[in-house]
């Protein structure tokens, strides 16, 4: 009997100057998988679901609630509307991820699936279907499609998306040799509130503001100036807002800069933050603070993690 395992890793969206716009891949750099894996395998009965891992207590207890379900349900619908034929199958969630951590945990787990889906059929979908199919079922938990945290989940690297053409992302080339600092506090932030807090309108001045950072951000990125690109990593749309959900942000943030950091920021909709640093030293002195003066209790963690070139893959 053939078992297929696919891995799909954490994320941090927004890189607090492209909200809804930008997504990189991540992955620690002590080469533990921070992810969530989908497992399939033949079965006698059209669809069995399974669940395993640290944080399968927090999913919901309905199966037709976990998203991995409706993420079967959504591919199937859509494989017979081109006359193809859904094949038996036990699919196996393996919970790794905190949910409502700002890592891009709900992505892992659909992502995760539908690429498992997708390969034990024989690869009926092209990439581009299957990122639309991630990006409905994204959209169903957060309340709003964004396609930040499923796109560099999927392929890996740093992702704009750019939604024309036929295309929903684009990698952008980026700073391989950042270490990204990530820190979850261990306590829970729901996207769907963190987007509900949002303000409806803004500024003219901070829309102009923000087109400058993000343009910047991206020729920075595509002229290889590091320190530019660092710069550019402010968010005028969600952080002002969003600070007030997350344990002390504003101090903290203040206390990375102090220690060196290049950019700080909410990975998501938190309450993860991520720090970046220059070299491994400067990474090292951020976790050590971070771990005083930003994690709540003892579901917390902290990696040094890199950018994740490869996204989603199988595990042999
Ligand atoms: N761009 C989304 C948001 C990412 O900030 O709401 C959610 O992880």
């Amino acid at each position: 009997m053939s078992v297929l395992r696919i891995y799909a890793p954490a994320s941090s969206a927004n890189l607090s100057v492209g909200f809804d716009s930008l997504g990189t891949a991540i992955s620690p750099i002590d080469g533990s998988l921070l992810g969530d894996v989908v497992q399939i395998e033949d079965c006698d009965v059209p669809f069995e679901l399974d669940t395993a891992g640290y944080f399968v207590r927090k999913l919901p207890k309905e199966p037709q609630k976990n998203i991995v379900y409706q993420a079967y349900v959504l591919f199937s619908e859509r494989l017979k509307l081109r006359g193809g034929k859904v094949k038996n199958l036990r699919l196996t969630l393996e919970k790794n991820m905190p949910i409502g951590s700002g890592l891009g945990s709900s992505a892992c787990s659909i992502v995760a699936a539908l690429v498992a889906l997708n390969k034990f059929h024989d690869e009926p979908f092209s990439k581009m279907e299957l990122l639309e199919m991630m990006g409905e079922l994204e959209g169903r938990i957060s309340g709003s499609i964004h396609y930040d945290n499923v796109a560099p989940c999927y392929l890996g690297g740093l992702q704009l998306m750019t939604q024309s053409l036929g295309n929903i992302c684009q990698p952008l080339p980026f700073f391989d040799e950042w270490y990204w600092v990530l820190a979850y506090p261990g306590i829970e932030v729901s996207t769907a509130e963190a987007r509900a807090i949002l303000p409806k309108t803004y500024t003219r001045q901070d829309m102009i503001s923000q087109a400058r950072l993000l343009g910047s951000f991206v020729h920075a990125c595509h002229t290889h100036q590091d320190v530019l690109a660092a710069v550019m990593m402010k968010d005028l749309i969600a952080e002002p807002y969003r600070e007030a959900l997350l344990p002390n942000f504003a101090e903290v943030r203040q206390g990375c800069k102090d220690l060196g950091a290049l950019a700080v920021g909410i990975s998501g909709s938190g309450p993860t933050m991520f720090a970046i640093a220059p070299d491994l030293e400067h990474a090292q002195k951020l976790v050590a603070y971070l771990e005083k003066e930003y994690i709540q209790n003892n579901e917390g963690f902290i990696h040094i993690c890199r950018v994740d070139n490869d996204g989603t893959r199988e595990l042999k």
